[in-house]
């Protein structure tokens, strides 16, 4: 089999790392008032496998919103770029780096596509894929954390950093300047990081997007327990916490708790750790930011990046923003 459809796998965020990251942030994040979780436990294999469920469901609008946006300027924002190496954040499925990469095929610009994901099945499953689908291009799959691990990105060549989806939104603002700050220190002169974002708009249609009636969002919010229950041998009874999404005006943004039905007292056996909750109690899983476009583009140009372009989708609901480092 030819090297070029077998793509190579790069791993900074073995289980023994994501182990011990979890046993950190449950302590802390059970313990705390309100009770938190940060939203990276959601994404084990059925996690994953859920997210990609929402991406399709009637009210989840941001995907499809992203995909007509990069359907229409995909090129345009290539031959910006003028790169040839695609790396790619939080890439999941990399259903939406197809369009990155046919537009960088047809520039003649195809050349490397780095994938980095926590997810490390859905990422391999994913890179391997494309490595078949674009037999030219060498996939470099990277099993990491993007808090903590773009050092690892280096390659030479010119850089287009995608980050899509709106992720950048279940980052509160100081994980948002820190992300970037350490984004920039890891760009050089003339790589580009395309950004995608969600925008503020009608709430109702926001809180539906969180709270679809097929109850495919609850499942995935409900999800994080079953991965505690798993993974740290937590006894939640998953179903008798309901989902919650509401939309935080003064944040800007949509919240998902998880409100526990009945007082309960949870034992979480690998820390030795019993943790109590009242009945109605909630626990915050998720934020989702709604940005305004001068607002983002001012967070990118306070990192040290020069905004070149933004793109919005048919009603402003969202964007995508190309920014350089100079
Ligand atoms: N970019 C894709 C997927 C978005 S879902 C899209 O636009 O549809 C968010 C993705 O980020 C998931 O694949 C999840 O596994 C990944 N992720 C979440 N937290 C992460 C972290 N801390 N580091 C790296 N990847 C993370
Ligand atoms: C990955 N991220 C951008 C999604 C979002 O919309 O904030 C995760 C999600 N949570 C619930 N539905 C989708």
């Amino acid at each position: 089999m030819p090297d070029s459809i077998t793509p190579t796998i790069e791993v900074h965020l073995g289980p023994g790392d994501l182990r011990a990251a979890m046993e950190a942030d449950v302590r802390s994040g059970l313990t705390a008032v309100p009770k938190q979780l940060p939203p990276v436990y959601f994404y084990d294999d059925r996690g994953s496998r859920l997210f990609d469920e929402i991406t399709r469901l009637p009210e989840y609008y941001p995907t499809r919103a992203e995909r007509a946006i990069l359907d229409a300027h995909a090129k345009e924002m290539v031959e910006m770029a003028g790169a040839d190496i695609l790396v790619e954040l939080g890439a999941g499925t990399c259903d939406k780096s197809r369009v990155l990469l046919d537009a960088m095929q047809a520039c003649g610009l195809l050349g490397s596509f780095l994938p980095l994901d926590v997810s490390d099945t859905t990422l391999w499953e994913a890179a391997t894929r494309l490595s078949q689908e674009y037999p030219g291009l060498t996939v470099g799959a990277v099993v990491a954390d993007f808090h903590h691990h773009l050092i690892h990105l280096d390659a030479s060549g010119r850089r287009l950093i995608a980050f899509l989806g709106g992720t950048i939104g279940n980052f509160d603002p100081a994980q948002r300047q820190e992300f970037l700050a350490g984004l920039v220190e890891i760009m050089r002169p003339g790589d580009r990081f395309l950004l995608g974002a969600d925008l503020l708009k009608d709430r109702g249609k926001l809180v539906a997007a969180y709270d679809d009636s097929a109850g495919v969002t609850a499942e995935f919010n409900r999800n994080v327990l079953h991965v505690l229950n798993r993974e740290l041998g937590t006894d939640f009874a998953p179903d008798r916490f309901a989902h919650v999404a509401r939309f935080n005006e003064e944040d800007h943004r949509i919240e998902m708790w998880l409100r526990s039905i009945d007082d309960c007292v949870v034992h979480i056996a690998d820390l030795g750790l019993l943790v109590s909750f009242a009945a109605g109690e909630e626990m915050l899983t998720e934020i989702s930011t709604k940005f305004t476009p001068l607002a983002l583009q001012d967070e990118l140009s306070a990192a040290g990046m020069d905004v070149e372009a933004s793109w919005t989708s048919p009603g402003d609901e969202f964007m995508l923003t190309m920014a350089v480092r100079p």
